[in-house]
């Protein structure tokens, strides 16, 4: 597979499946870092209130979404750059009985106002981006005092080129901050405090889940011997550089000024 970068996107050539492509095709719920153990400790942290106005980027088959929904009145915004993803987000919702607005996006620049909402979620997702480019976003979409809460992959230490070349070819993933440069980058986008809520190793298991996902169970996916090898080749690559990987989950609030 190969990567080019399109406005800050890194995109694959061609109609080749991808990683993500692969995740889709699997109807994978929690395609993250930690899981959605993860997800839960950080969703635990939130005060939802009936009027909140949610944007999840990059929601993938909707697992988190579609939790945030189940909030009594918490409006929930979803987008993602893959139709396929998109479209198991839908039925997801439609099964699990909550709304969730869903919208495909192909530019890191979100189609809303500026001020529309009072939380952004990401998770896994603005690692493979231009992550400057995105936070900037976060920090245009949120209104002032909004805030932001994104899982991503972190660098244990400057990675070696051939590391980063791996994680590249494997995701698309231009550059993976360590936690201190994303700490740096969330505060240059105008966000202030920036904290770390989770962290942890980067292990295999992460895209398998640790709580299973019972509606992406009963989904009947019909893949092919392509995306077998696109998991093992993830699985390959995670076993071989774990050393190099950590996670954060990183709450930053927008600046009122
Ligand atoms: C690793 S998956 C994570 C999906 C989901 N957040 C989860 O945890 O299961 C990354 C997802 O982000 C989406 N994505 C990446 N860049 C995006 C962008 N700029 N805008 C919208 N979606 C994006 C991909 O299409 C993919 O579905």
């Amino acid at each position: 597979m190969a990567y080019r970068v399109v406005s800050g996107i890194a995109t694959k050539w061609g109609d080749d499946m991808d990683y993500h492509d692969a995740l889709a095709d699997l109807c994978v719920g929690s395609a993250h870092p930690g899981g959605y153990l993860a997800t839960l400790a950080w969703l635990a942290t939130i005060d939802f209130q009936p009027g909140m106005r949610v944007l999840e980027v990059g929601c993938g088959t909707g697992r988190t979404a579609c939790e945030m929904a189940s909030h009594p009145g918490v409006l929930v915004t979803a987008v993602d750059a893959r139709q396929a993803m998109l479209d198991k987000a839908r039925k997801r919702a439609q099964d699990s009985g909550v709304e969730v607005v869903f919208r495909l996006v192909d530019d890191e620049r979100l189609p809303f106002d500026a001020g529309t909402f009072d939380l952004v979620v990401a998770e896994s997702v603005t690692v493979f981006n231009d992550v400057q480019a995105m936070l900037l976003e976060y920090a245009r979409v949120l209104v002032p005092g909004g805030f932001a809460v994104d899982t991503e992959m972190c660098a244990a230490a400057a990675l070696p080129d051939d590391v980063m070349e791996a994680f590249y070819k494997t995701y698309g993933a231009l550059r993976v901050p360590t936690q201190t440069q994303w700490k740096r980058l969330w505060r240059e986008a105008g966000f202030d405090p920036v904290r770390v809520l989770l962290s942890g190793p980067v292990t295999v298991d992460s895209v398998r889940g640790d709580i299973p996902d019972l509606w992406s169970m009963a989904q009947k996916p019909d893949h092919d011997q392509e995306v077998w090898r696109i998991i093992e080749q993830n699985q390959t690559v995670m076993s071989e550089y774990a050393k190099w990987l950590q996670y954060a989950v990183i709450r930053a609030t927008r600046q009122t000024g």
